[in-house]
């Protein structure tokens, strides 16, 4: 079977093979010229993209000794609005999301985790909802080694409060409980006086990442 594979040559270059960017976290061949080429203009728009400069007002909802997280609401000064589109578009581009319009952009919830060093390593759009479905344990059926997002939908609605329809992090700065205390922090904030509890809130159309986030954060 012909494969349109690229084959590369190992001719003791410097760099071989698939190299991860410490500082942008792209995953690239440092050997292909066009590999390296996108690199490059992706490593500058992404920096740009995540860079935080300061705000004249932020609203911080919750701070560690790793950072801060931000609540951005649909009314707040266009410096902040354009931040959040910025850094939906990188995460939109990651997930291969595109033109994801909310159902309800006046009433949209965007938290940002911005870190020590002044980036935005995490992301979390949420919106209202009044219902979801619960996804079937595994996909089934012949394609399911294919489709690894196909997952199966329970086509019984139950009622939940909060959709997250986007949640990101920075690819270096995964596997510290970033995702984890966006969540957390949501459940608090999204309703006046009230935490949110874990069957209130729904992920909507998850990743694989996602999948095994939400499944460990929700227990189930
Ligand atoms: N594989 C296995 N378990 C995972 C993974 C993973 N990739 N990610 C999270 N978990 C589980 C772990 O049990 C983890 O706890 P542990 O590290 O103590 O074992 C627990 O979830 C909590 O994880 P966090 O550290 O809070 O998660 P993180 O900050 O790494 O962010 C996220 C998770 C947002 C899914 C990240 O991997 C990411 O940005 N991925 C790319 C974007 C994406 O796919 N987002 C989800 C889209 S779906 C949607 O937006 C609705």
């Amino acid at each position: 079977k012909e494969t349109k594979d690229q084959l590369i040559i190992d001719a003791g270059q410097k760099h071989f093979g698939a190299t991860m960017c410490k500082s942008c976290g792209m995953i690239y061949t440092a050997s292909n010229p066009e590999d390296e080429m996108q690199h490059v203009q992706h490593h500058h728009r992404f920096l740009e993209g995540i860079k935080y400069t300061g705000w004249k007002k932020e609203r911080i909802v919750a701070q560690f000794w790793d950072g801060k997280i931000l609540l951005v609401l649909p009314h707040d000064p266009s410096y902040a609005i354009r931040k959040v589109e910025d850094v939906q578009e990188l995460v939109d581009n990651e997930l291969g999301f595109h033109q994801v319009v909310p159902r309800c952009p006046n009433k949209t919830k965007t938290l940002l985790f911005i870190s020590d060093e002044k980036r935005v390593v995490g992301c979390l759009i949420a919106e209202p909802i009044k219902q979801a479905f619960r996804v079937l344990s595994e996909p089934t059926g012949p394609s399911s080694k294919e489709c690894h997002r196909a997952w199966q939908c329970s086509d019984v609605p139950e009622p939940a409060v909060c959709g997250i329809s986007r949640i990101w992090v920075f690819r270096l700065k995964r596997r510290k409980r970033i995702a984890r205390r966006l969540v957390d922090t949501l459940r608090n904030c999204f309703m006046f006086g009230c935490f949110l509890k874990t069957d209130e809130i729904a992920f909507s159309d998850p990743t694989p990442d996602g999948k095994l986030f939400a499944t460990k954060y929700c227990n189930t």
